[in-house]
């Protein structure tokens, strides 16, 4: 026991590409270098985070899939790994995971698996932040069960900010059936491009839209190929190269959490 409490942030939005495993990694490594206690959860059976922090499975190693399974799942302990950085430990994905839908479809209680499965080492961690894949399933119910905040990427492009709508339908119709306590700690500008003028028209929407619970953050990723690389490397950009814009704006979106 620790007595620690963790923060659980769930990371999500429909909609592919706009930065969420990038933005889970690196708020990650953020966070850890600051002495915090952090586990990053992938629930995505693209295996994007798993990879991103440069952990590779064998075909039979336990993953998330094993921890929330029905038959014979294992202890959460079981399955998460410590990544080659201190206070950054991973639940890995599997590409088994995308079978869960399946074979949680006469489960009763179903949605509650994730939550259930994890709640043993919630007092082992400061934070624990959920990557999510792109779409509405099983997996993402149990995230949205299981997490306290939402932190929503969100492109500054026009179809992304359009694709928020849906979002912020789902996080209602998930408060009134599933769990009423959620709330949005803010939707994080990304892939912002100070030359173009949509990335600007975009962004001073965002801004002016009232509709965000918690609002906005200060911070706004930029595009940085840094961060593209990085993932190549398997390293979050803030471990890959501190001196980037990339890991110099995921640094400020980790303080914008920390304060
Ligand atoms: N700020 C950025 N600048 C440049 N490239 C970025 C940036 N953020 C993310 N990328 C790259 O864009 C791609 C998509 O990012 P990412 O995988 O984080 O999105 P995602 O929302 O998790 O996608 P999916 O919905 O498929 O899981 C990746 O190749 C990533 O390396
Ligand atoms: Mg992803």
């Amino acid at each position: 026991m620790t007595g620690k409490k963790a923060r659980i942030i769930a990371v999500v939005n429909e909609k592919g590409g706009v930065g969420k495993t990038v933005t889970v990694i690196n708020l990650g490594a953020g966070l850890s270098t600051k002495g915090k206690d952090v586990l990053i959860v992938d629930m995505d059976p693209q295996l994007n985070a798993t990879k991103g922090l440069g952990v590779s499975l064998d075909q039979d190693s336990p993953s998330v899939y094993d921890v929330i399974k029905v038959s014979e799942p294992v202890p959460a302990q079981a399955a998460i790994v410590k990544t080659a950085w201190e206070h950054l430990d991973l639940l890995p994905s599997h590409a088994d995971l995308s079978g869960v839908e399946i074979e949680l479809v006469d489960e009763p209680g179903r949605e509650n698996r994730l939550k259930e499965a994890l709640a043993p080492v919630l007092d082992l961690y400061d934070f624990i932040l959920v990557d999510t894949p792109p779409s509405l399933s099983v997996l993402t119910v149990n995230v949205f069960a299981f997490a306290q905040e939402i932190l929503v990427p969100c492109q500054t492009h026009p179809y992304s900010y359009g694709a928020l709508d849906e979002l912020l339908e789902t996080v209602s119709v998930i408060r009134e059936e599933i769990n009423p306590d959620i709330k949005i700690t803010g939707v994080l500008p990304t892939f912002f491009d100070q030359r173009t003028r949509v990335s600007n028209i975009v962004l001073d929407s965002l801004r002016a839209d009232e509709r965000f619970q918690g609002g906005l953050f200060d911070t706004v990723i930029r595009v940085n190929t840094t961060i593209a690389e990085s993932a190549y490397y398997g390293k979050p950009v803030v471990f890959f190269r501190r001196s980037s814009t990339g890991a110099g704006d995921y640094m400020a979106l980790t303080d914008e959490i920390l304060a």
